[in-house]
């Protein structure tokens, strides 16, 4: 059984001791890395947050103590006090390890079975059982760090923003389901059954309303639920540095954001981010990287050969152009010795982009192979080459198609490239961009409609307002989105705050006054009220801390994250549960 403290105090932190404290009588508490026996003294090096401390226990110092030491085992938590001497074999490995505490007594405050994984740094465990077990997970030092990490940054963000003007104000979790967003996760309701609360996507509504109400700046480091299809940087339940400001135009919020960003990075990570951030209209992020969110630490950039290919006689590039797509390619260096099994793995590579395929030229120093050689003649292909520039041991990679799928193939194609040919190994660059002019709309081809593109609460860029029924596609928003080496790290818009504008905006995206005024008519109906112009962003605080942390990870930065599968394998939500539950709210399972 585990004892009692019975009034018995701690007085420093195990990382804490250094050659100056040399002695003192100190009590430290916390739980065995391991224990040793050496030339009949039990060396226990003990653990907690802040570090490792040896202990040192011997007949000599306290027999009862000894004795009681030689029966603790690996993540015993244990209390010691004692006095620190100087260590006569230093171990330069630890900051503690100049000194050694004698134990004179020792307390075991709980026992130990054998942790089902090791508490250790870089644990290679399945994530399964990571999981179940996340509390010893969490006790590994490399996972206390990211949380200390975690911890500072939320604290360097709330005074910076509190330093200027804003308000930390906490938004609903039990909301009204939206369209328009993601799929939301919904909450049965016991008083009205049959209705459902929806988990909130994003404070976006109720911080457009605290505009309204006069409060002028306000953040929240906010939950946000959204049930949508998971990877290595998405989470079923993430948290937003979520703000809002009033009589703010693109470049306030993208001018306090700087900032931001400038100080946490340096205050955590020690980087200097350079300011001002550059910005990227989304068309040419879009034309030479094939993204939104470019990963500009390496070049490797989309051209345009329409016009150089444009007499060659190969089917699919005039079946292309024709169809008012394009055809465009990349350069990767060093890669035209790339053999005929890794380039048809390219090939399948873009076909999952939508692609029908891949045309490929390398300029070997022994000549230029090419896999369309029937249908261009050297000169084509020459002109192909000096086109985009290309050098010796350049393998250029083609794709032809409309412009969508062009970009999105090389796009990926071009990350595909730079992590097979290592480009990016040891790169430590922190590369920001602004990505700005996004197209307010996107067209789902499914449903054969426009859709938000960031959200439906986005203004228009005030010269393109004129086509925003004519010709919604060409209609630019006032949003940016701040990327970070390649990674969306937030997002944010000048808001529309006039009521016609706003119904306007709904209707383009195919809603009827009615079902317009169902959804969001509270929103509507403030702007009856006076509503000054607004604006604001949210990042991702999960992602920011990966990058932190140095983590590729996202669950790695969150203390209790969901599986894969949007499942807890600790506490194994969701569950079923009592009959009654389901009763009183008035529910039929199918199933
Ligand atoms: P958006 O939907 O772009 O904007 O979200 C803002 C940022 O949140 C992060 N993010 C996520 N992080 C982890 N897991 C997820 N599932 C996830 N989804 C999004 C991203 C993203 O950039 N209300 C607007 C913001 C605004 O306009 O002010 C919004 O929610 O880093």
């Amino acid at each position: 059984m585990g004892e009692a403290l019975r009034g018995l105090k701690r007085t420093i932190m195990c990382g804490e001791l250094r050659e100056t404290h040399v002695g003192n009588k100190y009590t430290v508490m916390g739980w065995v890395q391991r224990r040793r026996n050496l030339g009949g003294l039990e060396f226990v090096d003990l653990r907690d947050r802040s570090g490792i401390l040896q202990v040192v226990f011997g007949e000599e110092i306290n027999k009862e103590a000894f004795e009681k030491a030689n029966t603790v085992r690996s993540e015993y938590c244990i209390a010691v006090t004692g006095t620190l001497v100087k260590r006569e074999a230093a171990n330069k490995d630890l900051p503690t390890g100049m000194v050694e505490l004698k134990g004179e007594s020792i307390k075991i405050l709980s026992e130990s079975e054998t942790p089902p994984i090791y508490i250790k740094e870089n644990l290679d465990a399945a994530e399964n059982i990571r999981l179940k077990y996340r509390y010893l997970d969490l006790r590994r030092p490399d996972m206390q760090k990211i949380f200390m990490i975690r911890h500072k940054a939320g604290k360097v963000v709330r005074d910076f923003l509190d330093q200027n003007g804003f308000l930390e104000m906490e938004t609903p979790i039990l909301g009204k389901s939206t369209p328009e967003g993601a799929r939301d996760y919904l909450v049965p309701s016991r008083n009205f059954p049959g209705k459902f609360y929806a988990l909130p996507q994003s404070p976006q509504l109720f911080k457009q309303l605290l505009m309204v109400s006069g409060y002028d700046r306000y953040f929240q480091i906010a939950k946000c639920f959204r049930d949508e299809d998971l990877r290595a940087n998405r989470q079923p339940e993430f948290t937003q540095i979520d703000m809002e400001l009033s009589f703010v135009e693109e470049d306030d919020v993208m001018e306090l954001n700087e900032r931001l960003v400038q100080k946490v990075f340096k205050e955590i990570a020690g980087v200097d981010v350079k300011l001002p951030i550059e910005r990227m209209p989304y068309k040419v992020a879009m034309e030479k990287y094939g993204s939104d969110k470019p990963d500009l630490r390496f070049g490797m950039e989309i051209n345009d050969i329409s016009e150089t290919v444009k007499d060659i006689d190969f089917k699919v590039f005039q079946d292309a152009l024709a169809n008012g797509g394009s055809v465009r390619a990349i350069k990767a260096p060093n890669c035209a010795s790339m053999g005929r099994k890794q380039i048809d793995k390219l090939v399948d590579f873009v076909k999952t982009y939508g692609a029908k395929g891949l045309v490929w030229v390398a300029y070997k120093e022994d000549g230029i192979k090419s896999s369309i050689a029937k249908f261009m003649n050297e000169e084509q292909t020459k002109a192909v080459l000096d086109k985009i520039q290309a050098k010796v041991g350049d393998l250029v990679l083609v794709v032809a198609d409309k412009n969508s799928v062009v970009f999105q193939s090389l796009g990926a194609l071009r990350l595909h490239m730079a992590k097979e040919t290592g480009i990016l190994e040891n790169n430590n660059e922190y590369r920001f961009v602004w990505v700005t002019e996004f197209p307010l709309f996107s067209y789902n081809e499914e449903e054969q409609r426009f859709q938000a593109e960031h959200h439906p609460f986005t203004a228009p860029m005030d010269e393109d307002i004129q086509y925003l029924e004519s010709d919604p596609g060409r209609v630019r928003a006032k949003a940016y989105d701040i990327v970070l080496n390649g990674e969306e790290l937030g997002g944010g818009s000048i808001r529309i705050h006039d009521i016609k504008l706003q119904e306007k905006m709904l209707k383009v995206l195919g809603f009827t006054e009615e079902r317009a005024w169902n959804s969001f008519g509270f929103l509507l109906e403030a702007f009856k009220f006076g509503a000054p112009p607004h604006g604001g962003l949210a990042y991702g605080f999960d992602r920011m801390i990966m990058f932190l942390a140095g983590t590729e990870n996202i669950k790695d930065v969150i203390a209790f994250p969901k599986n894969q599968n949007a499942f807890c394998p600790l506490t194994e939500a969701p569950n079923v549960v009592e009959e009654t539950q389901i009763k009183e709210l008035g529910i039929n399972i199918n199933n």
